[in-house]
């Protein structure tokens, strides 16, 4: 209806004018700059769009190329923080459910050095606590609260509640829910190959832990399930859900540079 609205509306006010055939173009004649005392010696390019693109354009990339090359190809340069260290294979399949839900379109994982962030959130986040992490996932969007500080917040079972019903862990919220995850099994069986991938990438996941990701991603998941249980959650089966993944994931998050 309003488009039908408006193409009327642009045919009434095209059909109200009347045409005009030729109209003469004008415009001030173009004065060379003359030097005035006084004026800033950058004055000479500013006036040159091209000249000013140019060297603006080299002037830029200089910077960027100082600034960025010594962390490519220089290793010492990378920050690294000792306490940092991969994620363990449940962790990395919950990172991945993570990804696929979408949570990144509502959650950051970057808290800001300012006092309103580290009140709420933490310790502001420091780039050395990213590097295992292929994709990052910063986000650019905070409908919900940052996470990157979320590790140790609340128990697992405030996760998987919350999970299952955001309402019934913070009234009001607008969160989705995300009852599959306790009914869907977790797949593992591209544990290995994640594994490997990242070693490829600088991961340093020791050789042949391949291997033994899978055994490991499963006895973290009955810990977590264990860990359901004693706290109250009745549902049976738990280990083998694709909650268990998410929840060692959340509980993650951040915590290392605590340890
Ligand atoms: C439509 C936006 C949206 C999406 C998508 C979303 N969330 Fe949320 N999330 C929120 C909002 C809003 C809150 C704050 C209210 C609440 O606690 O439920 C929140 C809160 C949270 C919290 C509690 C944070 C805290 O410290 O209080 C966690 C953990 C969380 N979300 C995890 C997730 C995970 C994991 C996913 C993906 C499976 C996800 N969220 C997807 C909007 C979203």
């Amino acid at each position: 209806m309003g488009t039908c609205i408006g193409v009327y509306n642009l045919y009434k006010t095209a059909a109200g004018g009347n045409f005009l055939a030729n109209e003469a173009a004008e415009a001030p004649a173009r004065e060379p700059h003359v030097k005035v005392a006084g004026d800033h010696w950058h004055k000479w390019i500013e006036g040159r769009p091209m000249q000013m693109l140019l060297w603006s354009a080299i002037a830029i990339s200089i910077g960027g190329i100082v600034q960025i090359m010594p962390m490519v190809f220089m290793e010492s340069q990378v920050p690294k923080i000792s306490t940092v260290t991969p994620y363990t294979p449940l962790e990395l399949e919950g990172r991945d459910i993570y990804i696929r839900e979408g949570c990144v379109g509502c959650h950051s994982q970057q808290v800001r050095p300012f006092r309103s962030e580290t009140e709420r959130y933490g310790e502001y986040s420091k780039s050395g606590e990213y590097i295992f992490d292929r994709p990052f996932l910063w986000g650019s969007k905070r409908t919900g609260p940052d996470l990157h500080r979320e590790g140790g917040r609340y128990p697992d079972s405030w996760h998987y509640n919350h999970m299952i019903d955001p309402r019934t862990m913070s009234p009001g919220s607008i969160m989705p829910q995300y009852p599959h995850l306790a009914d869907d099994e977790l797949d593992l069986s591209l544990l290995p190959a994640k594994i490997a991938a990242l070693r490829k990438l600088g991961t340093p996941y020791p050789e042949g832990f391949e291997d033994r990701a899978i055994a490991d991603a499963q006895a973290q998941a009955k810990k977590i399930a264990d860990k359901l249980k004693s706290e109250g959650v009745k549902d049976e089966g738990m280990e083998t859900k694709e909650m268990m993944a998410i929840i060692a994931y959340l509980q993650r998050l951040g915590t290392d540079i605590k340890k």
